[in-house]
């Protein structure tokens, strides 16, 4: 079943019933103000760092779900038919009365949602200016019927006290500290701002207001909820003036509408920064300063002005996702790549793992290996801002080549929140390190001078550092000669030195072995890859000497993972802390894991012998399902105090044999490696979200973007997604398509194009810009084979290999491929 549909055209998602099976979300903002917006209008917005400038409150395990956000309400104040309800919310939320005609459009950076009650229409179209630190609601209303229409308008935002931690949890506080003021029709929410903010939010409108409230409970009515406040069912506002409590914005405006008249209210909810020594105004007084916001204020209320800021925000868009579009056999290959993918990643860039449906903004910021990932698929979107994220990154890697799981956006310190020693963390700057000088060509940034734990004085090279990230697990080998696991590598949830029998107990943060024994198989292929990206690196910076060091750890860590790696018919996934091995036959459970066949494959392992081959059909024959391919199997039925939060897991959900989609693609690009395009393709569509769409019931979350996890084949709930939108997922799945099946791929030289597809495509084309020149490459594919190019033609003239120089003039250029026997 769908609850919507794709419009391609317009690049817009429309959602054509409130009610889908879990908020169904947009972002906006990309660059310093941004909010989540579900199709109800539900979500929340905040300046950055989504704890710690948390402009407006959201309550994730609410029942019903997403039911604050940005609320509006319109409510008749002359006769009105018997059938029309006294109020009603234009975007379904809070209110929830039936409306007799919906849409929700869901497009690059805006969201509209137009809807009917009875005669009256309403448009409300939600957007971020570039460059600026507000959000724009566009509300439209529209009486299409035949007698005027007196309506009262109400809209409302709940301000959170600016730490969303601290706003959850520090009520003896936070109920005293709540500060707000009100000054011609602007509701200003300062709290905090008397002390060390210079900062504050503000709600104001285009129109003179009827009156406003500020404190939730006087505009809600004591124990009333969002959806019948007391002040929109009596309509009227009392001009409360917070003092503590839960400072809120509501706005009242009064319209009124002859039959077929139609008016605009422009509603802005924004953040503003004043310099330190400019907080007051006059100064001295604890009164805020507003003279540098007023001319934005004034600016924004002009309805042409709000249109000129939405037709930049849609240039930027065009701008970015004209650097590659491609035209397959494929429609939904087509859709997601040209679209959804790519701006699915942009949110990856700027949230990385921080604010979701799934991730409350709370736990987690900029992910070490979440970025560095992401970086892989949008470096071609936004080259110059995943520069400076690479360096962000480096900089707050320790001396000692390791890296802290995260750094928090605003302060851009790395920290030990969510856990520390992961220690596959470091490798992954390598690789994205490596992305971006491939597509670039900016040999530069090795020689930039980057801090360790942002410590000033501490500077070296980034090479230096990629040097660590290396060496970081050469000094960390087993008994085995393979790289030890420490906390856990990608698969957080492998903890084989962590041990909990404590409830509640974070598996993330605990640890009672001291690590010495625990080895991970997955982490010698992520180190081989990583190993190759360096000898390139090395290579691109001639630093030949270092290449011989390179290959010689190259070649130790094959040989230990073929003595001790290698299962029989796959690659084994680890061995635990007493030296046994994990994702072996020799197992009860978890024989077998996804995440070593894909990497130690990509890496180059047993191509040339067969068993690659040998891993990937077991893959085939044991992990791949309808929806995707298993994380492992079989499942993990009771708790293992030896294997860690895996194990806590039941069976089919997240990494417990859950589908973990960010797993996928590497298999996809595995088989590419030998070769077999039909099934790499398959598996690519198995997991496309718009291939979902028709099981939405099952599959839940949006169709327009990947989710982290399917339900494996062991829950009861088998295909049914969680944790939609940052998930590494989204970058992985456009590499493997566009880089390995479509083969379209950034080396140093130049772009590669040695596509491996599915058998039955005659070709494709695509249009790819790459250091300044753009191509636009046609593939045919007469013979019907998955690989080979049989021949290449730059601009109409013959090139040997399958390379397009780098150097070529810049400007357009044409790029002609048969594949061929
Ligand atoms: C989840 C992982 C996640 C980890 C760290 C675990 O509970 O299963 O997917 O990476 O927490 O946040
Ligand atoms: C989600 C985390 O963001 C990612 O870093 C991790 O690799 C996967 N979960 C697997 O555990």
């Amino acid at each position: 079943m769908r609850y919507g549909r794709f419009d391609d055209e317009n690049r817009e998602y429309v959602i054509e019933r409130p009610d889908t099976p879990l908020p169904w979300v947009n972002y906006l903002g990309c660059e310093a103000y941004f909010g989540l917006i579900s199709n109800t209008a539900g979500g929340y917005s905040f300046y950055r760092d989504a704890r710690l400038r948390r402009i407006s409150r959201f309550r994730y395990n609410n029942a019903p779900l997403d039911a604050s956000g940005r609320m509006i309400y319109l409510r008749h104040e002359g006769e009105r038919e018997t059938s029309d309800p006294l109020f009603w919310s234009p975007a379904w939320q809070p209110v929830r009365r039936p409306l007799d005609e919906y849409e929700c459009r869901h497009g690059l950076g805006y969201t509209v949602i137009r809807s009917r009650q009875g005669a009256i229409t309403s448009s409300i179209r939600y957007f971020v200016p570039l460059g600026e630190s507000l959000e724009i609601w566009d509300l439209t209303l529209t009486n299409i019927g035949g007698r005027p229409a007196h309506l009262s308008v109400f809209s409302a935002i709940e301000f959170c006290l600016w730490d969303a931690w601290d706003d959850l949890t520090n009520y003896q506080r936070n109920l005293s500290t709540g500060e707000v003021e009100v000054e011609d029709g602007v509701i200003y929410h300062k709290t905090e701002y008397r002390e060390r903010r210079n900062h504050f939010a503000y709600f104001a409108c285009s129109r003179p207001l009827a009156g406003f409230d500020t404190q939730r409970e006087v505009f809600l009515g004591p124990y009333r909820g969002w959806d019948s406040p007391a002040a929109v069912e009596s309509g009227r506002v009392s001009n409360s003036i917070a003092h503590g409590w839960q400072p809120i914005g509501a706005q009242h405006v009064r319209v009124d509408l002859q039959p077929g008249e139609d008016t605009r209210i422009i509603f802005l909810l924004g953040y503003h920064e004043n310099p330190a020594g400019e907080k007051f105004d006059p100064p001295g007084s604890q009164t805020l300063n507003k003279r540098h916001l007023r001319p934005v204020l004034d600016h924004y209320r002009q309805p042409e002005k709000v249109e000129t800021a939405f037709l930049a925000l849609g240039a930027y868009w065009d701008g970015l996702l004209s650097r590659f579009q491609v035209n397959t056999p494929d429609e939904h290959a087509n859709r997601i790549l040209n679209l959804w993918n790519g701006y699915q990643m942009m949110a990856t860039f700027n949230l990385s793992r921080a604010a979701s449906s799934f991730e409350s903004g709370i736990g987690r910021g900029i992910g070490f290996r979440d970025s560095s990932q992401d970086l892989l698929g949008f470096v071609h979107l936004v080259p110059e801002r995943a520069r400076e994220r690479l360096l962000d990154l480096a900089a707050t890697q320790l001396p000692n080549g390791g890296a802290y799981h995260q750094y928090q956006p605003l302060t851009k310190r790395g920290n030990h929140d969510i856990g520390s020693g992961f220690n596959d963390d470091p490798l992954w700057l390598i690789l994205a390190a490596a992305a971006y000088l491939k597509e670039t060509g900016d040999v530069r940034l090795l020689d930039e001078r980057v801090p360790y734990d942002g410590t000033p004085g501490t500077e070296t090279a980034l090479y230096e550092h990629l040097q660590r990230a290396l060496r970081f697990t050469l000094d960390r080998l087993g008994p085995h000669g393979l790289p030890l696991i420490g906390r856990a590598d990608w698969n957080d949830c492998l903890n084989l030195n962590c041990f909990s029998d404590t409830p509640g107990e974070s598996f993330q943060t605990t640890a009672n072995r001291d690590g010495n024994v625990a080895e991970s198989v997955f982490l010698a292929g992520l180190f081989l890859l990583a190993s190759q990206e360096m000898i390139g690196i090395a290579r691109f910076h001639h630093r030949l000497p270092d290449v011989e060091a390179f290959l010689l750890a190259v070649r130790e860590m094959e040989n230990a993972v073929w003595k001790a790696g290698w299962d029989g018919q796959w690659f084994r996934r680890a061995f635990d802390s007493f030296g046994r091995p994990v994702g072996s036959q020799e197992c009860d459970e978890g024989q077998i894991f996804i995440e070593p066949q894909g990497m130690c494959v990509m890496a180059g392992l047993g191509i040339v012998d067969g068993r690659a081959r040998a891993a990937l059909d077991s893959v085939a024959a044991r992990l791949a399902t309808s929806h995707g391919i298993l994380l492992l199997q079989p499942a993990y039925s009771r708790y293992y105090l030896h294997l860690g939060e895996i194990s806590s897991y039941p069976p089919g959900y997240k990494e417990n044999a859950g589908i973990f989609c960010h797993t996928n693609p590497w298999i996809m690009i595995a088989e590419t490696k030998i070769g077999r395009g039909d099934l790499a393709f398959d598996y690519y569509r198995r997991i496309n979200p718009s291939l979902r769409e028709e099981i939405s019931d099952l599959h839940r979350c949006e169709p327009y973007v990947y989710a982290q996890m399917i339900a494996g084949r062991d829950a009861p709930s088998h295909g049914e997604a969680k944790n939609s939108w940052l998930t590494g997922s989204a970058a992985w799945a456009h590499v493997a398509m566009t880089q390995w099946i479509l083969g379209i791929r950034p080396e140093y030289e130049g772009l590669r194009i040695d596509p491996c597809i599915p058998s039955s495509w005659d070709g494709f084309s695509a249009r790819r810009t790459f250091r300044g020149r753009t191509f636009q490459i046609v593939v045919r594919n007469p013979d019907g084979v998955c690989q080979g190019v049989a021949e290449m033609k730059v601009d109409g003239v013959d090139v040997p290999g399958v390379v397009v120089p780098a150097d070529l003039p810049e400007g357009d250029h044409s790029v002609e491929v048969r594949l061929g026997r």
